[in-house]
């Protein structure tokens, strides 16, 4: 047995004591490998359902599964250590009632070893995550663009730019936050109502696409590494062109097999007796 002490992972309640102290990072993961490499950057991996466009390949994030939700889950959950493993609740398995709502979430908790769950939505919302937060299911809430529901908003829309929806992106903020989520996602929302909700609610927000008023910031981590090529939000940061390295790395590849250059000498395995290196494992 490992005389390691165990690694600790961020808990629900440090983050919510950080609510206007040290910015919260938050980036995106959907396998243990990438959860590997951003592990000890970041305080929160979100397994986001944006997995249905990025990993993929759907044109929205409605045809994502609870299940693909807790494989992706599980796979974070193994390639981290540090971070609080936060799972997105995907379309139509947490809408229908609170208790329809805590029989996924807890599946989600118990499956993937998670921290917490995400939902979107505010005041309708409210409820359920009353009910989720007192049966001890920690709720990170999402308001502002809220993507499952791009259908009722006629598309990917910025809100809070006119009074009105100024007053209801802040009125589904006060919601989510009194109703005891531990923390909430703003989504492309306008500066102003981004900072008034900063101000107005208790616990951690979070913005992608709201402005640096917020305690802490997200992005989708194939976005901002350039490896989502399908379209680039404008409020996305590239902090690398990844997808052109792949690239390059392919061609080089491809050149090579086709002018018989790989595999080279020390790539290739000598007959007949069996050496060390060649009992080592071959991945
Ligand atoms: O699904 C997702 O990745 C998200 C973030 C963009 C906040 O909800």
């Amino acid at each position: 047995m490992s005389t390691q002490p165990r690694a600790k992972r961020i808990t629900v309640p440090q983050l919510v004591a950080r609510k206007s102290g040290e910015p919260i990072v938050v980036l995106t993961a959907y396998t243990a490998p990438m959860a590997g490499f951003l592990d000890s950057h970041v305080d929160i991996l979100l397994v986001g359902d944006s997995l249905g466009m990025v990993v993929y390949g759907f044109d929205s994030t409605l045809p994502v599964t609870l299940d693909m939700m807790i494989a992706h889950g599980g796979a974070v959950v193994r390639g981290s250590s540090h971070a609080c493993i936060i799972v997105d609740m995907p379309f139509a398995s947490y809408q229908e009632s609170p208790a329809q709502a805590y029989r996924n979430a807890a599946r989600v908790l118990a499956e993937t070893g998670a921290s917490g769950v995400k939902l979107e939505g505010g005041v309708e919302m409210a409820d359920t995550i009353a009910f989720l937060v007192a049966r001890s299911i920690p709720v990170m809430g999402h308001v502002g663009l809220q993507p499952q529901s791009f259908n009722a908003m006629g598309g990917y829309r910025i809100q809070g730019r006119d009074e009105r929806g100024a007053s209801a992106v802040l009125r589904d903020a006060r919601a989510v936050a009194e109703a005891g989520a531990f923390s909430i996602v703003i989504e492309g929302t306008a500066e102003p109502v981004a900072r008034q909700i900063a101000h107005a609610v208790h616990v951690p927000t979070i913005g992608i696409g709201a402005s640096v008023a917020c305690d802490g910031q997200v992005l989708v981590t194939e976005d901002m590494l350039g490896l989502f090529a399908a379209f680039k939000p404008s409020f996305v940061k590239r902090y690398a062109e990844l997808g052109r390295e792949v690239e390059a790395a392919v061609e080089s590849y491809a050149r090579e097999v086709r002018a018989r250059r790989f595999p080279g000498p020390e790539h290739t395995f000598s007959a007949p007796t069996s050496t060390a290196s060649d009992s080592k494992p071959t991945r």
